[in-house]
């Protein structure tokens, strides 16, 4: 039985995108991309039309409501910059990932999001950043980390060239495989 994934968003998209084509090039076996929920209008949105994915706009106090109407089984917070209330944290306890732009646990927590990310890893002079998955919970970038990927910093790097590099090299990369695991662990949970 396909698991029933819901994909959040608040932005580009281009994780989601990731996750589609993914899904288009038969690397989630599993999954089934069920909903996409945004807390705005935004350009992610517009890369549902095509592959035929429902969409829901949405506050995020109502998200629960939501998934749960849905039947989803399995959530993934990509680029999602509201703050996913505890009920709905609980309901999909071991079940919600989240991708943050760093090797957690540095540059994460409050503030860290987007850009803010990358420059503080330009400010700080490290030679490596990358991308993390991680299991979603009550406290921000702080839940059980699935998968990481290095990507290296270079000299003359900006916060937006950074940015680029490590969505290509690790979160494009990291976030459908990590999926791809969570929903194989989920479909045999339905089958049992
Ligand atoms: C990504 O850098 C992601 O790691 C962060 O927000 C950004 C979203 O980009 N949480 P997109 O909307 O997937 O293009």
């Amino acid at each position: 039985m396909l698991t029933r994934v819901a994909v959040l968003v608040s932005g580009g998209g281009t994780n989601l995108q990731a996750i589609i084509d993914a899904k288009r090039a038969g690397d989630l076996p599993n999954a089934e991309l069920a909903l996409v929920v945004a807390d705005r209008h935004c350009a992610a949105l517009d890369r549902c039309i095509e592959p035929h994915i429902r969409t829901v706009v949405c506050r995020s106090t109502e998200l629960r409501d939501v998934l749960e109407q849905n039947s989803i089984d399995v959530v993934v917070l990509a680029g999602y910059l509201a703050i996913v209330p505890p009920d709905a944290v609980a309901a999909y306890a071991g079940r919600m990932i989240n991708i943050h732009p760093s090797l957690l646990p540095d540059f994460g927590g409050q503030g860290m999001y987007g850009l803010h990310v990358h420059e503080a890893v330009l400010d700080a002079g490290v030679a490596v950043t990358g991308a993390t998955v991680h299991l979603v919970t009550d406290e921000t970038d702080a839940g059980p980390i699935l998968r990481q990927h290095q990507v290296a910093v270079h000299a003359g790097d900006t916060p937006e060239i950074l940015q680029r590099r490590v969505m290509e090299e690790a979160e494009w990369k990291i976030l459908p495989e990590a999926l791809a695991e969570l929903t194989a662990i989920v479909a045999r949970e339905k089958e049992e």
